[in-house]
């Protein structure tokens, strides 16, 4: 090995300094444990779980920074300093000059849904993601998937699978019409499509796409941050450029933002609405008195919204958003080394599992992905969640499944919480299942809730 090569190694860019145990389970406790919470992983109880892999949302490790801040709480109920300090940030690094906070993401999406959609509309997207989609519908509005099909193909390497496809877009906009559209719903990067970021080239197409026709063009921003890293990685000409630059210019074209401050913010609670347009914004800010809370706190405490505020400083810095995707691919690396069926190129936050590939003998009705997640759990105490039929739910006019293309597991890697060795041991408990893959037999859902019906849906094994 050339010297060149040497440091090629990463690490973390932190020291510990407070540590919280987790309980060690035996396979026995594991099997009662997935039973009692109907082989649905997010009914399990966190404290008999070993190694979290559910989600990254709100599960981030804050700073000793940000620590700090939660003492410099202004908890009055009207015009707190951290809300002053958080809208200064979101203005700063995201561009937006107006700003509504909001207990987390999803009451975001229900103010921006409420606001924009007319019964009958048709909002076009980058794949779904689920509360994105049920708040839409939810309005009255019809969501039309518009991403690249590459996206949908697990195996496919295209370095931005979050792509919107400009033709599909455009073939919607003339058979319904721009005014029954009332924006374009762009995330990135795409979670459902296991964490597939859009270039900047597309966003531009897409950008002039929805100018030509007067449609307004909204953004998922929650982990905006994870895509501005990977243009600066991947796409020409941006390999000079921040990742602080290009977030903000990715925002430039945005009309509007919501986010889910639970991800990139490297919070464990908080969301908000931001824009530049002050039509939607002093409704939201009319809207959020109602559903949330003052306009100054939107359900969050003044804590919360200082550390949020120093959450968007953090999240930019190259050695925090490197370090981030590097465990993520360096988790993807290892998976391979065992041929186990990964979706490609490896997402920004978590790592997807396939799971058609890999229970190839079972069919989708006895939900592939939310057995693997179930095995996993029983071999190591490793908790993922499932992405598939599941996830998918039903068509709320017909009531009908909707059969996705893609049935994940996600591996989601909370930020600055788990190491190396942790990676270490998730993969050999995979590579274990994996082996005794045949064995597995599929599941049969005995309750279903009406919506986000991931959620509490309960199974039993087969
Ligand atoms: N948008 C995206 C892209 C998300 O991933 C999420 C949440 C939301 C919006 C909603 O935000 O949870 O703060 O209300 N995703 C979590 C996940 C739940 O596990 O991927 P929220």
């Amino acid at each position: 090995m050339s010297k060149k090569n040497i440091k090629h190694s990463w690490a973390e860019p932190y020291k510990i300094k407070m540590v919280e145990p987790i309980k060690m389970t035996t396979r026995e406790f594991r099997e009662k444990a997935a039973k009692e919470a109907g082989y649905n992983t997010f009914l399990l109880k966190s404290e008999d779980v070993y190694i979290d892999l559910l989600t990254d949302s709100g599960t981030n490790a804050m700073s000793d920074y940000q620590w700090a801040g939660l003492m410099l709480g202004d908890e009055a109920y009207a015009g707190s300093r951290n809300f002053y300090y958080l809208w200064d940030n979101v203005k700063k690094y995201y561009g937006m000059p107006y700003f509504v906070p909001t207990h987390q993401g999803r009451a975001a999406e229900h103010m921006i849904s409420k606001i924009m959609i007319k019964p009958g509309d048709y909002i076009p997207g980058n794949m779904y993601f689920t509360t994105t989609r049920v708040h839409q519908e939810l309005a009255g509005g019809t969501f039309v998937d518009v991403i690249i099909d590459e996206a949908h193909d697990a195996q496919n390497e295209h370095p931005f699978k979050g792509n919107i496809d400009p033709q599909k877009l455009e073939d919607l906009i003339k058979k319904v019409g721009p005014e029954k559209i009332p924006y374009v719903s762009m995330a990135g990067p795409v979670n459902m499509a296991g964490g597939q970021p859009f270039s900047m080239e597309n966003l531009k197409t897409i950008y002039k796409l929805t100018q030509k026709y007067g449609v307004k063009l909204w953004f998922d921003a929650t982990r905006a941050t994870e895509n501005a890293y990977f243009i600066q990685q991947k796409e020409k000409g941006y390999s000079n450029k921040t990742v602080a630059q290009i977030l903000k210019e990715i925002c430039s074209y945005f009309d509007g933002i919501w986010v889910s401050a639970k991800k990139d913010l490297l919070v464990n609670i908080g969301g908000f609405l931001a824009t530049r347009n002050k039509k939607v914004y002093e409704e939201a800010r009319n809207m959020v008195v109602i559903y949330e809370g003052l306009h100054s706190y939107g359900g969050l405490a003044g804590r919360d919204m200082e550390a949020m505020a120093r959450g968007i400083e953090e999240m930019v810095k190259p050695e925090n958003i490197s370090m981030r995707v590097r465990q993520v691919e360096y988790c993807g690396v290892q998976l391979e080394k065992y041929n186990i069926p990964l979706v490609k190129p490896y997402g920004g936050h978590a790592i997807f599992l396939d799971a058609k590939r890999f229970l190839q003998h079972m069919k989708q009705d006895l939900f592939p992905a939310q057995s693997l997640a179930a095995e996993i759990y029983i071999d190591s105490g490793v908790r993922g969640m499932e992405r598939g039929l599941v996830s998918s739910g039903r068509d709320p006019k017909t009531g009908k499944q909707r059969y996705p293309k893609l049935e994940l597991v996600r591996l989601t890697f909370p930020r600055r919480v788990y190491t190396q060795s942790h990676i270490d041991v998730m993969v050999e408990s995979i590579a274990e299942v994996y082996e005794h893959r045949k064995k597995i037999k599929g599941l049969k859902m005995v309750y279903e809730p009406k919506y986000l019906r991931f959620f509490q849906a309960r199974f039993v094994k087969l």
